[in-house]
């Protein structure tokens, strides 16, 4: 493709450190559909005869009719996705094929590659969000009233409603969601026709080729639209900040999961046995989830820095910039596939949540707030006087809906039997009715608020 300056080939191991299609095969859709874009234009601005234009379409049809049949063959010595499909054309059509590389340069051509790329898999993701979206607002539905021990330090703090802490996980993705969306709308400019760095000299038309591949316009600076890679950047870090949610949301089934917690079932078809041990359901995917957060920011960092001090215009470096996407992408996707399982078809076992939010003195604040409210008590104070009372009830071995009144009267004269009342987890709960609070009411509020944003 280049020889006429060369008069040795390339060693063996030039050709292995400069060959990127093992991997960035994975563009051939998007080459080819920027050499059709590429090529109409061409002959609409009669750069190229109408034949020429007809011939290489033709060839480049054929080629995307192979390569779905039997997939790309990968020939180091051709480096890349775009000289592959070259050569191939060239195979199809003969020396005609040479003009489709007129006023354009691989430079631009993979710009525009890797963005079309990197806006389907956003694409993806804010679909794989909407999913998991649905699963954990169907769950915060159904569990609205579902009381479980609320942690701070993951210890019991306060009794929380299942459908409240599923919530917020949908609000995180609800971000999530957006930060994709925003990148998605940041990418929005079409690289092609920046040629090598400088433009070109033909009279082309990047507003043209830009709309027909779906861009709104073409990027306004040459030198930027071949040497950009930010976007590529703002898809991992929209995909890293995904990642770290969901491992979170990933760690709370392991931990629910575990025997001495017994808050969930497992579906089957998310867990595993063992090879050694008969009684094992093992939570699988969601340590891979969990896992998996790290191998996605890593390829962050990895891209982050592979742009790091890089000299304007195209630097070959920049052709590492595709394995961390691609990396990211192929388990950004399973994560939110596997969460959206596991979330739509997990049992939750509600009396043992229940239970636990019982155990762990969880309305203690709630004896606390009754003693502000009811008998006029400083908090601290209040605080004070619930501290011991939860010391007795542990002496005693009861929780504290259960201590005798004459306990609590003889820790402090004010309290009377009204107060059984605030002590019960279910009353713990349908008292926080602060917009945004744990209360079922709430929970039904914003479950309904969610859904409706999500069929907007
Ligand atoms: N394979 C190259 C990449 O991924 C294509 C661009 C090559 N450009 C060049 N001037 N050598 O970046």
């Amino acid at each position: 493709m280049w020889g006429g300056r060369f008069a040795a080939g390339p060693s063996a191991v030039m050709r292995e450190i400069n060959a990127s299609i093992p991997f960035d095969k994975a563009l051939w859709r998007q080459d080819i559909a920027a050499s059709l874009a590429h090529v109409a234009m061409l002959g609409d601005q009669n750069i190229l005869a109408k034949e020429d234009v007809a011939a290489i379409t033709n060839g480049l049809r054929q080629i995307e009719q192979e390569y779905a049949a039997t997939g790309v063959p990968e020939d180091w010595s051709l480096e890349d996705i775009h000289m592959t499909v070259e050569s191939r054309l060239a195979e199809l059509i003969g020396p005609v094929a040479g003009r489709l590389h007129t006023a354009r340069s691989r430079n631009d051509q993979v710009a525009t590659d890797f963005r079309l790329w990197v806006r389907e898999a956003t694409d993806r993701a804010l679909a794989g969000i909407a999913t998991l979206q649905r699963a954990l607002i169907a769950q915060a539905d159904e569990h609205a009233a579902s009381v479980m021990p609320g942690f701070t330090h993951l210890q019991t703090a306060q009794p929380v409603t299942l459908g409240h802490h599923l919530l917020a996980y949908h609000e995180m993705l609800r971000r999530d969601a957006s930060r994709f969306a925003d990148a998605r709308a940041r990418a929005d400019e079409c690289p092609l026709g920046a040629a090598a760095l400088a433009g070109t000299g033909f009279p082309i038309d990047r507003q043209a080729t830009a709309r027909a591949l779906g861009f709104t316009g073409p990027m306004r600076n040459s030198i930027d639209a071949v040497s950009d890679r930010d976007f590529a950047l703002d898809y991992l870090a929209a995909a890293s900040q995904c990642a770290l949610h969901l491992s979170r949301l990933a760690e709370e089934f392991v931990l629910w999961a575990s025997q001495p917690f017994g808050f969930v079932r497992l579906p089957d078809q998310l867990s595993t046995g063992s090879s050694i041990m008969p009684q094992k359901r093992n939570p699988d995917a969601a340590e891979l989830v969990r896992g998996h957060a790290g191998r996605i920011t890593g390829c962050l960092v990895g891209l982050a820095m592979t742009m790091k001090g890089l000299p304007l215009a195209y630097s070959k470096d920049m052709q590492d910039d595709k394995p961390p996407v691609f990396e990211a992408a192929g388990l950004l996707d399973l994560c939110l596939a596997a969460m959206s399982g596991m979330v739509a078809n997990t049992t939750f076992v509600t009396e043992r949540m229940r239970e636990a939010a019982e155990f762990g003195y969880a309305t203690a604040t709630d004896l606390a707030d009754w003693l502000v409210r009811e008998a006029d008590v400083p908090f601290r104070e209040a605080h004070h006087i619930t501290g011991t009372a939860v010391k007795r009830a542990e002496a005693l071995g009861v929780g504290l809906a259960d201590l005798p009144l004459d306990e609590l009267r003889a820790i402090d004269g004010r309290i009377d039997e009204r107060v059984y009342a605030v002590l019960s987890v279910e009353a713990s709960v349908a008292a926080r009715r602060s917009y945004g609070g744990t209360a079922p009411a709430e929970v039904r509020a914003r479950v309904a608020e969610a859904r409706e944003e999500l069929n907007r």
